[in-house]
């Protein structure tokens, strides 16, 4: 009994403990040994061998009992130390989202235009060469549609090279007035660099009504220049042409790096072009059954790329594709 005791409290693990009470009074333990032999005993022997071995066997499970509750506690503290906080240490940084930069620009642009009473429309980018040309007066001969600049999936199917397609069905659907703007992905066969990708992003606008005029024009698009590029950008029209708008313009915009002086941002030439527009030519109205002797429109159609570039400062489109975080953290 004694050796027992004295090895029960030096234990300080819950399975030696264990171990030391199936040596003792588990099935094959000593005590039970001793206790099998009772039988073999006199009559007189037995209530004494008997009482002084339950004696033992109490005293035992005593000392076993407490010894658990002493393992235990020390265990928990071990343990406790072991997993112990520091709750002064600085915490993980979370990384927040942000807008990627042509979403920013974007946005703004909606903003804007929404602020004129125009709302925003879409159209598929799988389109038909009826409603990316035909219907908007470039012809089955004209260049744009060459195959070389187009990605065709049939003679009739293509990806869309611009936005204008959304005029077109948006003219056949609502009667005017009509004001929207119609951002979205357009696709050509160009060669990737600094300045082209053979998929991008354009925002149209159409405003149909009577009396409808050039200056409407120029009025909306001064109104998103400034609201996007502040309030001193100047605008110059310049004369082209677009099969689609009779008189058709191209947008500049005063280089705001000289201020028209010419420096490197706008290759010394004082202006950046910016986008193509003009008046809803009257054959592409009428064909949409909007009786031209009666209404006008004007229309717009610039890459959000070309924006988000010139907003920025930034010398090289394929940045904004790259997914590149050390790039887009800065926004
Ligand atoms: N579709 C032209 C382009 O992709 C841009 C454009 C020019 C759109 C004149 C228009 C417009 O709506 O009237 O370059």
């Amino acid at each position: 009994m004694e050796r027992v005791i004295g090895a029960v409290s030096q234990v300080n693990g819950m399975a030696e403990l264990e171990n030391i009470r199936i040596s003792v009074l588990g099935k094959k333990g000593e005590l039970t040994a001793i206790l099998k032999q009772m039988g073999t005993l006199s009559a007189e022997e037995r209530p004494v061998i008997g009482a002084l071995a339950n004696d033992v066997r109490g005293k035992i499970e005593a000392e076993l009992e407490s010894a658990s509750a002493r393992v235990a506690s020390a265990e928990m503290a071990a343990r406790l130390e072991a997993e112990r906080v520091d709750v002064t240490l600085p915490g993980a940084a979370l990384q927040t989202g942000r807008r990627h930069p042509m979403q920013i620009v974007l946005d703004d642009v909606i903003k804007i235009f929404l602020g004129m009473g125009f709302s925003v429309a879409e159209g598929p980018e799988v389109e038909t060469t009826y409603y990316c040309f035909d219907a908007l007066n470039t012809g089955p001969d004209h260049p744009a549609r060459d195959p070389q600049d187009t990605f065709y999936f049939d003679d009739e199917t293509i990806l869309r090279t611009q936005t204008s397609s959304v005029q077109i069905r948006v003219m056949e659907k609502e009667k005017p007035p009509i004001r929207i703007i119609s951002p979205g992905r357009t696709y050509r066969k160009d060669e990737i660099d600094a300045t082209h990708s053979a998929h991008f992003h354009q925002i149209e606008g159409l405003a149909v009504d009577k009396g409808i005029t050039m200056g409407d024009l120029k009025g909306a698009l001064n109104t998103m220049m400034k609201g996007l590029y502040g309030s001193d950008v100047k605008l110059r029209f310049r004369p082209h042409h677009f099969p689609y708008t009779e008189p058709s313009a191209e947008v500049d915009l005063q280089c705001f790096a000289c201020h028209g002086k010419g420096c490197p941002m706008c290759k010394y030439e004082g202006w950046i072009e910016m986008l193509g527009s003009g008046m809803v030519h009257p054959a592409v109205l009428d064909r949409c059954g909007i009786d031209s002797s009666v209404y006008s429109g004007f229309a717009f159609g610039v890459g959000i790329e070309r924006l988000t570039l010139m907003r920025y400062k930034i010398n090289d489109l394929r940045l904004l594709y790259e997914n590149d975080m050390r790039f887009l953290r800065q926004f």
